[in-house]
């Protein structure tokens, strides 16, 4: 849901001086950036922004809409969960991707930095707790926002960011052997996507969502191929029936012969016009708690929202005695600072029930968390993650591994 604000501004003159050094704070900032301050893209007049940190707390309780806008964003109340630091990732990285076979967690790409990508697979073995086994991507994979997806050997490889920075999408895919580690070619998607929705469901591989090629404008388009034992059965890929709202970063899940879509977001930064390399600018981004669910009507069903918007969480989730366990994301912007705002929770979805609940807090908020789960432990690495308790807003791309028990709710 977009957040509507009606925040009475101080004075004009500093507002214009504020809109000036944010123009250039625009350009030279990226989601790393610590201080990361933005000029409103909406044309809603109604969320005007006051940029500076200080008028935070005052206008936080200056009104009953105030308090509204905190609701939004602010840290859900939840438990706190012993957590249990592990060795870390050989590299930190950012929107990378992961999938768990058995007692193994295959870590994929990622930024290293804004301007370096990684092109390699790390994996961690559960049983033993250690990191090893690295192995070298194909040259034309995608290095970030990638859909991935296993059938428990095979490993599949959607599309994604091609390079550092904010390249566009490539429409290549790929298949991973995990016992040989040899990687296939599939066929191409009809068009590149960024950060799709990605699954296997009734013997085929689903995309769906994410960006078109700019990065930032949802796409809705929806398609499927023919797959087994890591082999195209078809040579093109069919449309499906489209999802409800587009848009990348979202949990793709299968159960029990249903597919769900969750959280998720329209917008993302986009490669600034004429820059050789790509440079990321912010746009105007709408985070979701829309959960979807298809089923054998083929028509999309609207499941209970989420407890808070949640987005970054493609590989953030695991699958525990039929509930959906999701770790951090990231939630609506600060709608006074307009800095991106990370979450801190553990959150599980009951598919049982149908009910969501806050289960814990992580040590600290971060995003785009790979996860597994194994003998009771659900674990996270990876990532960008907060300022510190007191900001929300994202700093250190990190390569932490931790654990904690998990106890889900009935
Ligand atoms: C805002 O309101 C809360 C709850 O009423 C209060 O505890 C807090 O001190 C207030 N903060 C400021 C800056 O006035
Ligand atoms: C993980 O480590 C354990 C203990 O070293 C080992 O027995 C097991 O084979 C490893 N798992 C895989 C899939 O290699
Ligand atoms: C899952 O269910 C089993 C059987 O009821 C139970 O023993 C286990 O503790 C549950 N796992 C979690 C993480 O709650």
């Amino acid at each position: 849901m977009m957040v509507r604000a009606s925040v009475k501004v101080g004075s004009a003159k500093f507002v214009v001086i504020c809109v000036g050094l944010l123009g250039f704070a625009l350009v030279a900032d990226f989601l790393w950036a610590s201080t990361s301050s933005t000029l409103p893209t909406s044309t809603k007049p109604s969320a005007f922004v006051v940029p500076s940190n200080h008028n935070k707390k005052k206008y936080e309780n200056a009104t009953a809409s105030g308090r509204f806008l905190a609701a939004a964003y602010a840290d859900l109340d939840a438990p706190q969960l012993k957590w249990q630091k592990m060795a870390p990732a050989p590299v930190p990285r950012l929107d990378g991707a992961a999938i768990q076979i058995r007692d193994l967690l295959f870590v994929f790409a990622g930024y290293g930095t804004i301007d370096f990508v990684h092109s390699h697979v790390d994996v961690y073995n559960f049983t033993d707790n250690t990191w090893g086994g690295r192995f070298d991507m194909p040259k034309e994979m995608a290095h970030s926002h990638l859909g991935m997806v296993t059938d428990g050997r095979y490993i599949y490889v959607v599309t994604g960011q091609y390079g550092p920075q904010c390249r566009g999408p490539t429409a290549h895919n790929f298949v991973l052997d995990t016992q040989t580690r040899k990687w296939r070619d599939l066929p191409p998607l009809p068009v590149p996507r960024y950060a799709p929705a990605t699954q296997l469901w009734r013997g085929r591989l689903h995309v769906m969502g994410g960006s078109k090629e700019n990065r930032h404008t949802p796409g809705l388009e929806h398609w499927s191929l023919a797959v087994k034992d890591g082999k195209a059965l078809e040579n093109e890929w069919r449309s499906e029936i489209p999802i409800p709202r587009g848009g990348p970063h979202r949990a793709c899940v299968v159960v029990d012969d249903r597919l769900y879509v969750l959280g998720g977001q329209e917008g993302d930064f986009m490669a600034k016009p004429g820059s050789p390399i790509f440079k990321c600018s912010r746009r105007q981004e709408v985070v979701y708690t829309d959960v979807y669910m298809l089923d054998d009507d083929m028509k999309w069903k609207t499941l209970p929202p989420m407890p808070k918007a949640n987005s970054h969480i493609e590989f953030a989730w695991a699958l525990v005695n039929n509930s959906i366990v999701i770790v951090g994301g990231t939630t609506e912007k600060h709608p006074i600072t307009k800095k991106m705002v990370l979450n801190g929770e553990v959150v599980q979805f009951n598919l049982n029930t149908l009910k969501w609940s806050v289960i814990g807090k992580l040590p600290y908020r971060v995003k785009t968390t790979l996860v597994g789960f194994w003998n009771g432990w659900l674990y996270f690495t990876s990532g960008q993650r907060d300022k510190g308790p007191d900001d929300p807003s994202p700093k250190k791309v990190i390569g932490e591994m931790w654990r904690t028990k998990l106890k889900l709710n009935e």
